[in-house]
């Protein structure tokens, strides 16, 4: 059975994300071994507020969760209420009443120790701090959701959100990553923003869920998504990026990628977070990721109402 430990910001994406993982829990295709957050969308005690809630709602409050790093390794912490509601979930707003394993770290040793997947969608912070003292050996695979590879970005015209939030912390992982021989499996914004909920999907997917508890959150977590990505001018539907992110961190639909050298600048302010891929070995440095460039779109959202219907049950 796949382990999984997944490190969010949830975040309207994050939470989407989360439900997926726990309809897989709940018939035994995974384990999801812990949540840890990471600040960006909202702050760290948000996030992690966000994540339990999502979990107690999908019938899995024994998952361990814990808040991360509450700040970018060397930027103070911008947040997005604009792009996911004055609490990260939203037109929603949590209670503040649960409480969290004391250190992430240790739920990342423990993850590490049983061989789990890490999936990472929110800013890097967590796992820049990691590799600063400790390997990735052991976990299963890493994926992350971030960067505009050689494209266009959601924040700057370069940069994706996550590499935005904390650029140092995405400089220092693939560096890491690039002197240890580990390969991450980057879902960039050029991909992950083709995987679209809009009015009729998020119906089709409330219908499927039935009685679970969660059908009757998502109209307010995903109206707000929605009129956000219309005010940019996208349509009334959304991007669900950190979904996508993870049926692919678990094979769960068919994609192509290029192993690659991945940079990310840090330090210029104007090309903060922006995500280069040397697919054309010019500067001769190891390979730190596997680039996704395509996905089966299709095939996702038929996934996601397989798993839907787990829920239901
Ligand atoms: C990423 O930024 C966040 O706002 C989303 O949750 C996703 O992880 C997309 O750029
Ligand atoms: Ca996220």
């Amino acid at each position: 059975m796949q382990r999984v430990l997944l490190d969010c910001d949830p975040g309207i994406d994050d939470t989407l994300a989360l439900a997926y993982l726990a309809a897989l829990h709940h018939v035994g295709e995974i384990e999801l071994v812990g949540v840890t957050t990471s600040a960006g969308n909202v702050s760290v005690g948000e996030t992690a507020r966000n994540a339990a809630w999502a979990l107690e709602t999908l019938g899995l409050s024994q998952v361990p969760v814990a808040p991360g790093q509450p700040s970018p390794l060397a930027v103070p912490l911008v947040t997005t209420p604009e792009t996911h509601g004055p609490h990260g979930v939203g037109y929603l707003s949590p209670p503040d009443s649960y409480e969290f394993a004391a250190d992430w770290r240790a739920i990342w040793r423990r993850a590490q120790a049983v061989g789990a997947h890490l999936i990472i969608t929110g800013p890097l912070t967590n796992a820049a701090t990691w590799a600063a003292g400790r390997s990735f050996d052991d976990f299963a695979s890493l994926t992350v959701m971030g960067g505009a590879v050689n494209y266009r970005g959601n924040t700057t015209p370069t940069a994706e959100w996550n590499f935005h939030v904390d650029p140092h912390a995405a400089a220092r992982f693939f560096e890491k990553l690039g002197h240890s021989g580990h390969l991450a499996t980057l879902c960039s914004l050029e991909v992950t923003e083709q995987f679209l909920i809009d009015s009729p999907r998020l119906d089709k997917l409330i219908d499927v869920l039935g009685d679970a508890p969660i059908a009757t959150v998502l109209p307010e977590l995903l109206r707000f998504y929605f009129e956000f990505h219309e005010a940019q001018g996208e349509g009334y539907q959304a991007q669900i990026h950190d979904l996508l992110t993870t049926m692919i961190a678990l094979d769960r639909i068919t994609f192509d990628a290029v192993d690659t050298t991945i940079a990310v600048e840090a330090d210029s302010p104007l090309l903060r977070g922006t995500s280069v891929a040397d697919l054309r070995s010019h500067w001769d440095a190891p390979h730190n990721a596997r680039l996704v460039t395509a996905a089966d779109i299709d095939a996702a959202h038929t996934e996601l109402l397989r798993a839907a219907r787990f829920l239901a049950e």
